[in-house]
């Protein structure tokens, strides 16, 4: 038993994004979403960069969240099983083409709206709180093709409305909101962060800038708009955090280490601060990046920062300076990265980093004085069925183990942390490679890469453990 008991309110759960779980993806009136055109497989990284061809689905591919794990039908059974594990949150979030399906319909979807009103319903049935992103990758398709997404300013209004609307359905049901998944990423996967397709010769930068204006804009609106209507709940943003190591001591690599840091950080500084720092001035000036922004902007961004700091964390990153060392790069949630030689790594290349965990909790404590939530957190592997029918995914449980324990340290560090919803409790589709076989979750899905499979769900290991972890306020990381 670890020493630490985490506060009795803390909020254990687990996290799901629409279009990597519920499937369904045009059935009661949904409309296609950006991530629908999404396939599993070699062209998939292509179109998430911006390189689409089209906006329909193609025949003789195959769309994993056309499907994903039927959660749509089957989440009842689904959160019976968490309610099992002690679940105190469970994050999803709500798929905006469900309620409005090109988005600019003049009235919302009535199914789509009721679909979230049962899915709340069970949830709090079972005493699970509710934590809902508003925007998890996904853009109503119409406004790609007719806007060009978030390159257009129509769509900060086109969401004010939609967060409106479901601010005003689910305002009895649900206290905990996020704005933007992973804002950063609109700058490494545009089309999959923010819908932005590019053309040949398109200023990129530029693009993703303005479209980044329009997305902190919109996010401060729906800040704006939930502490109206909700006056009770909590609305945060979201970061792909993850701390840049420099490689080495010498100052170049530090200094790049730190503008690293600030790709990230410069979108929470706007939703947290309320306002565009020097450094995003000047690095705008210093590449020709010019935004338009309305007069408005500034004090809407100033006056409606958000409540608390949602974060995804799966690994740190490194960075170096010396042409050499950056031959040899590894994957990481995305986001190119040296190869640590001090820190083990995924199947997938993720790098493995605990105590990292506890660094970048801090440094966004230390940056923001604002409450925590770990609203990620996981390890994406491959699961087998022994033949008794067990899963041992002693692999994951020794992850997550060792991330809790420096979450609580971060805790006995001063952070403020309400709560941590590891990712993908049950298995999902895989955002970036939009596999089944890279799996997080504490229940195994019969469901392969190919759309196989019975889709019945099974019990791993590691579902008695966090079931042990979260009855023992986190004091009992050793499965005891
Ligand atoms: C985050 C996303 O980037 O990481 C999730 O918010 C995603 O949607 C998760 O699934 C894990 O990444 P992947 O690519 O392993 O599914």
């Amino acid at each position: 038993m670890s020493a630490f008991r985490f506060p009795k309110h803390f909020l254990w759960g687990g996290a799901l994004a629409a279009n990597q779980a519920e499937g369904a993806y045009l059935e009661d009136g949904k409309g296609l979403s950006t991530v629908d055109l999404l396939p599993a497989g070699e062209a998939r990284r292509a179109m998430m960069k911006g390189e689409v061809p089209s906006l329909t689905p193609l025949d003789g591919q195959f769309y994993p969240s056309h499907e994903a794990i039927d959660f749509y039908h089957r989440y009842p059974e689904d959160i019976a099983l968490f309610a099992e594990m002690g679940f105190k949150a469970l994050r999803v979030s709500i798929a905006w083409a469900r309620i409005y399906p090109t988005g600019e319909d003049a009235a919302p979807n009535e199914a789509g709206l009721l679909f979230y009103d049962n899915l709340f319903d069970e949830l709090l049935a079972h005493g699970i709180q509710p934590v809902v992103t508003l925007a998890h990758f996904d853009v109503p398709v119409n406004l790609v093709g007719k806007y060009g997404s978030w390159r257009s300013r129509e769509l900060v209004a086109l969401f004010e409305t939609y967060a409106i609307t479901v601010f005003k359905r689910y305002m009895d049901k649900v206290k905990y909101w996020l704005t933007f998944n992973e804002i950063n990423m609109l700058l490494h996967l545009p089309f999959l962060g923010a819908g932005l397709v590019f053309k040949e010769g398109d200023p990129i930068k530029q693009i993703q800038y303005q479209a980044a204006h329009h997305q902190l804009v919109a996010s401060a609106l729906a800040v704006r708009a939930c502490h109206e209507i909700i006056p009770d709940a909590k609305i945060g943003c979201m970061l792909a955090a993850g701390n840049f190591y420099p490689y080495t001591c010498n100052p170049e690599d530090v200094f790049l280490g730190m503008e690293k840091d600030r790709e990230s950080y410069f979108f929470i500084d706007v939703q947290s601060r309320g306002e565009y720092p020097g450094y995003a001035k000047r690095f705008f000036k210093d590449h020709g990046l010019s935004i338009e922004m309305q007069p408005e902007d500034a004090a809407i961004l100033k006056q409606h920062t958000v409540d608390y700091i949602g974060f995804s964390y799966y690994s740190s990153r490194t960075t170096s300076t010396d042409p050499e060392i950056i031959k040899n790069m590894t994957s990481g949630n995305v986001f190119g990265s040296v190869a640590n030689p001090y820190l083990q790594k995924s199947e997938w290349g993720w790098t493995i980093d605990p105590k990292g965990f506890r660094i970048t909790a801090n440094q966004l404590h230390d940056r923001y004085q604002k409450p925590l939530f770990v609203v990620e957190n996981g390890f994406g592997a491959t699961d087998s069925i022994l033949p008794d029918g067990s899963i041992d995914d002693t692999y994951r449980i020794d992850y997550l183990k060792r991330h809790i324990a420096e979450m609580a340290e971060a805790i006995q560090d001063g952070v403020d942390i309400i709560g941590y919803t590891s990712w993908g409790c049950i298995d999902i589709v895989s955002a970036s490679s939009g596999e089944m076989k890279k799996r997080y979750g504490y229940v195994y899905v019969d469901r392969d890469n190919e759309g196989n499979g019975s889709m019945k769900r099974m019990k791993k290991k590691s579902f008695d453990w966090y079931r042990k972890v979260i009855a023992s306020d986190g004091a009992n990381l050793g499965g005891e």
